[in-house]
Parts: C-alpha cells; sequence; structure tokens
C-alpha cells in the first residue's frame, strides 16, 4: 500500500527527472510550429501570460498535489484527489491523470520510434537524394506505411522501431525509479543539452544560404518570432494555442508531475524544484527549440512558405523540412543524425513519465510488485498501440492526441486546481506548497491559484470547446482542421471508443481496488489520517 520504499537518489536527480518529463517533443516540434502558425511574435505574448498564469501556478499544485499524496502512499491521481476531497467521486475525478498519461504513451511511443528511424536514416543517408517537400513528404508516407515508396515497401520497419522503443521504455520503468528514470535523466538531459547547443551553433553560423534571396535568413527566422505583433492579440484561437502549448511542454494537466512529486518526503521543497523545472522547460523551449527550426525553415523556404509547413503541423517540420534541409548542407547527415537523437533523448524522458502513474496505482492500490506493475503497463500499451500503428493514415492517432493531449490536460488541469484551492481549501494547498520551502513565493501567486488560473481555465476550455471541439466532436472537421474524409470515420469513432473503454477500464479498477482495501481495512489507516492532517504535516 506504500510507495515509500522507492525514493529519489538526490535531488539535482529529481530536478532533472522532472525538467526531462517536461522537456519533449513538445519543445522542439510542437513549440516551433504553433508559434510559426499563429503569427510567431503574437504567439508569444498570450505565451508567457499563460506561463506565468497557467504553468507555473499548476506546477506548484501538481508537485503539491503529488508530496501531499505521497505521504498516504499514492503516487497516481485517484488516490491523491481520495485523501483531498472525502467523496466517493473524487477517486473516479482521478481516474483522468491515469488514462490521459497512458494515451498520450500509447501514441507519443510511435512518434519517438521515427525520431530514432530518422537518425539511424540520417547518418546512413537512405533519405539523401529526396531533394524536395513533395519527395520527403513521400518518404515519410512511405515509411509509415502510407504509400509504397522506392526505400520502404512495407511498415514493418516502422513496426520493427515502435518495438524497439517500446522496449527501450519499459526496460527504464523496470529499472524503478532512481535506478531507471532517474539514472536515465543524469545521462539524457546533458546530452540533450549538448546536441542543441551543437545545432544552434549549427544554424546561426548558416547566415543567408542562398545571398541572391536575402530575405531568407537566420535572421528574419528569428525575428519572425521575437518581434512582438499586436495586432493578432484579439483571435481567441491565439490565445488558446498558447494555453495549450504551455500545458503539453510542462506536462502539467497529464497526472505525471503529481506522480514524480509523490516520492519526495513531507518536508522536501517542492516550490523551488518546482520553479526550476518550469523555467528549465522554458528555457529548452523559447531559447533552443525557438532558435532550431523555424529559423532554418525561413532560411531556406522563405517566410511564407515556413508558415505553410508549419500549418501542415509538427511532422511536417519536423520530418519533412527539417531533413531536406539536412540534404542541402554539409555534413548534413552527422546534423540529421544529432537532430533526430536529440528528438529521441527528449521524447524518451517523456515518455518514461507517463508510464510512472498506471506502474504506481497498480502498486499502491493492488499491492502489486513492480515488476508485474510496469508488466500490466506494458500488456495494456502493446495492446492500444497497435491500431495507432496501422490506422494512422485514418486519423486514429490525431484523434487521440486532441482528446487526451490536448483537450484533455485542461479538463483534467481544472478539476485538480478546484479540488486543491477550493475543495481542500486555499489556505492548506498554500501551506502545502510553501512546506519545506527553499523560497518565499509571493503571496500574489496564493490569490492567482485560487481565482485567476481556475477562471483562465474555464475560459479556454469553454470558448475552446464552442470553437473547436464541438466541431471536431461532431466529425465537422479533423483535428487539424481538414474536413472529415467519409472513410475515416469508423477509425475516428474506434480511436473513441478507446479511450472511453480505457476510461471505463481504469474506473473499474478504481472501484475494485477501493472496494478491497475495504474489505482488508486499509482505508481507515491511510485516509483518514490523511483526512484529518493538517496541511503540510
Ligand atoms: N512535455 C512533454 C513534451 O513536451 C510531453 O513533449
Amino acid at each position: 500500500m506504500s510507495n515509500e520504499k522507492e525514493q529519489w537518489g538526490s535531488r539535482f536527480g529529481l530536478i532533472l527527472a522532472v525538467a526531462g518529463n517536461a522537456v519533449g517533443l513538445g519543445n522542439f516540434l510542437r513549440f516551433p510550429v504553433q508559434a510559426a502558425s499563429n503569427g510567431g511574435g503574437a504567439f508569444m505574448i498570450p505565451y508567457f501570460i499563460a506561463f506565468l498564469l497557467l504553468g507555473i501556478p499548476l506546477m506548484w499544485v501538481e508537485w503539491g498535489i503529488g508530496r501531499h499524496g505521497g505521504k498516504y502512499g499514492h503516487g497516481s491521481a485517484p488516490g491523491m484527489f481520495d485523501v483531498l476531497w472525502n467523496n466517493p467521486v473524487a477517486k473516479y475525478m482521478g481516474v483522468m491523470g491515469l488514462l490521459i498519461s497512458m494515451v498520450i504513451l500509447i501514441y507519443y511511443t510511435y512518434i519517438e520510434s521515427w525520431t530514432l528511424g530518422y537518425s539511424i536514416f540520417s547518418i546512413t543517408g537512405l533519405y539523401q537524394g529526396e531533394e524536395s517537400l513533395e519527395a520527403m513528404s513521400g518518404f515519410l508516407s512511405s515509411y509509415q506505411g502510407l504509400e509504397s515508396g522506392t526505400h520502404f515497401t512495407s511498415m514493418w520497419p516502422a513496426y520493427g522501431l515502435m518495438l524497439f522503443t517500446f522496449l527501450v521504455n519499459f526496460f527504464v520503468l523496470w529499472r524503478g525509479l532512481s535506478g531507471g528514470i532517474e539514472k536515465l535523466a543524469k545521462f539524457a538531459m546533458p546530452m540533450l543539452f549538448i546536441f542543441a547547443v551543437i545545432l544552434l551553433i549549427r544554424v546561426f553560423t548558416l547566415g543567408t544560404p542562398d545571398p541572391s534571396q536575402p530575405e531568407n535568413s537566420i535572421a528574419s527566422g528569428l525575428a519572425y518570432i521575437w518581434e512582438p505583433n499586436l495586432s493578432e492579440l484579439s483571435k481567441a484561437s491565439v490565445w488558446i494555442a498558447a494555453a495549450g502549448q504551455i500545458f503539453f511542454t510542462l506536462s502539467v494537466g497529464m497526472g505525471t508531475i503529481h506522480a514524480y512529486a509523490s516520492y519526495l518526503r513531507p518536508k522536501d521543497d517542492i516550490a523551488l524544484s518546482g520553479l526550476t523545472t518550469a523555467a528549465t522547460n522554458e528555457f529548452v523551449e523559447v531559447v533552443l527549440g525557438g532558435s532550431i527550426a523555424i529559423p532554418v525553415a525561413v532560411a531556406f523556404f522563405g517566410l511564407d512558405m515556413t508558415k505553410e509547413i508549419a500549418s501542415g503541423g509538427a511532422f511536417n517540420l519536423g520530418f519533412v523540412s527539417m531533413p531536406v534541409i539536412f540534404g542541402k548542407i554539409p555534413l548534413g547527415q552527422v546534423f540529421g543524425m544529432l537532430w533526430f537523437l536529440l528528438l529521441f533523448v527528449a521524447g524518451i524522458t517523456s515518455s518514461v513519465a507517463m508510464g510512472q502513474p498506471v506502474v504506481a496505482f497498480f502498486k499502491n492500490q493492488f499491492g502489486m510488485t513492480h515488476k508485474r506493475a510496469v508488466l500490466a503497463l506494458a500488456a495494456l500499451v502493446i495492446i492500444c498501440v497497435q491500431p495507432v500503428v496501422f490506422f494512422l493514415g485514418h486519423g486514429f492517432l490525431d484523434e487521440m492526441d486532441y482528446w487526451s493531449g490536448t483537450f484533455g490536460l485542461v479538463v483534467f488541469a481544472t478539476i485538480e486546481i478546484i479540488l486543491f484551492a477550493w475543495v481542500f481549501k486555499i489556505d492548506r494547498a498554500w501551506g502545502e506548497i510553501n512546506s519545506g520551502s527553499d523560497i518565499r513565493i509571493p503571496v500574489f501567486f496564493k490569490y492567482v491559484i485560487k481565482y485567476v488560473t481556475p477562471l483562465y481555465l474555464l475560459i479556454i476550455m469553454g470558448v475552446w470547446f464552442y470553437q473547436d471541439a464541438w466541431d471536431i466532436l461532431m466529425l465537422n472537421k479533423t483535428p487539424t482542421g481538414q474536413p472529415v474524409n467519409d472513410a475515416d470515420v469508423p477509425y475516428i469513432w474506434g480511436a473513441r471508443a478507446l479511450m472511453v473503454g480505457l476510461f471505463a477500464l481504469l474506473a473499474f479498477l478504481v472501484h475494485i481496488a477501493w472496494k478491497r482495501k475495504r474489505k482488508l481495512g486499509i482505508e481507515d489507516t491511510s485516509l483518514k489520517k490523511a483526512k484529518q492532517a493538517p496541511a503540510g504535516s
């Protein structure tokens, strides 16, 4: 019933692990695409506002809920919510913290495997010679099994790489918290910085690749992102995109930060650690992530074309335009390998975090051994990843990403902040966040957590549902804004059924776990104490 046995090895290791959880494909692929397709400099203003009013407060809230739940032996949201609110419904609200992390893990593993594949294709020169965007797009489609090409006649190479990536992820989870996740972060995070800095130097020394087109330069790419542009601020869609990016990139609203924080000791600092990890993520995102893909795309393709590429999504930018550019620069094969390895390393430190909540759930609530819990999750993931791989071209992955990785994060964050600040009560919540703290958080944030963040979330959720989600739900458009293809409709419903089915399964498991605990008389010893415990105790 407890996760007391597992501990982080060191504070530095913990911070690297949480930073690794946050820093992922979102920083290097999703951020540039969001920035470029939402007005560049116009995007950055709502982005920083969302960071201040949503990202940082939610980071503290999640560390707070996680450490608090950990005191009572809970490493996942159902148990954590149950100790925040003495109501039978609370634990079912926590199911979302298991579902979202697991669904993202399922499709993220597959995308992560492409980055590994492309690092191999880069160094071996497999895509060399595909000089246009169309040709490179064909290469990607044939790799994904969407069409037959000269390099790939089946999707088995992609399938094999997915299996390998899956095994690497579960190997790390198998090794446990400090022996797996923390060790990985200590090795992967410095490596990620080194790769990113090498790429950055290469980008900054590219200048103006075609002197006959002086407007296409690294400088104009950077200017596009960094020159503030107030004209687009009245568009709700830009504010929503900025908030969505903050959620995804910081990994808030997923249930993973809670899981990591649950292994802290009651008096360990969370205020400074939470802030440090959020700041590290932002440095990697805006300084490193913002300076690679978009500036090089502008330098090689021009601003208008870059916006068009970005509007085609993160895969278009990362797996189509970047390889074309690597084909044009000296030592492009090496830089290509570095870029894709950077993505792989960033991805894996995030995906292992997505496995942790369900592993902790199985261990804490069912008394499973660590290895059994990892195997149980592995079995679920490998089954559910099959349709993601085979029905990619029918929008299966996009549908999961939209409802879990985009909309779901906001819903879960809204639930958790209302539970923490309003049901558990803000004074206790504030006491919990500040307990053992190495810094004094300005009291301004107490009011932000109580009023501003929940209101901001409710407005975003409402506007988003009205503007976007409703049409997607009713199949009036796809998550990428395209008209829905009739042939894809059964697959889209399949993706929805899978998510609803997983929710039902997890909710049922929560039901049995609590019933079992009641039978064994475990509830009284852990939950009652928790409900009576003063904040920060
Ligand atoms: N926060 C992780 C990322 O940015 C999920 O990819």
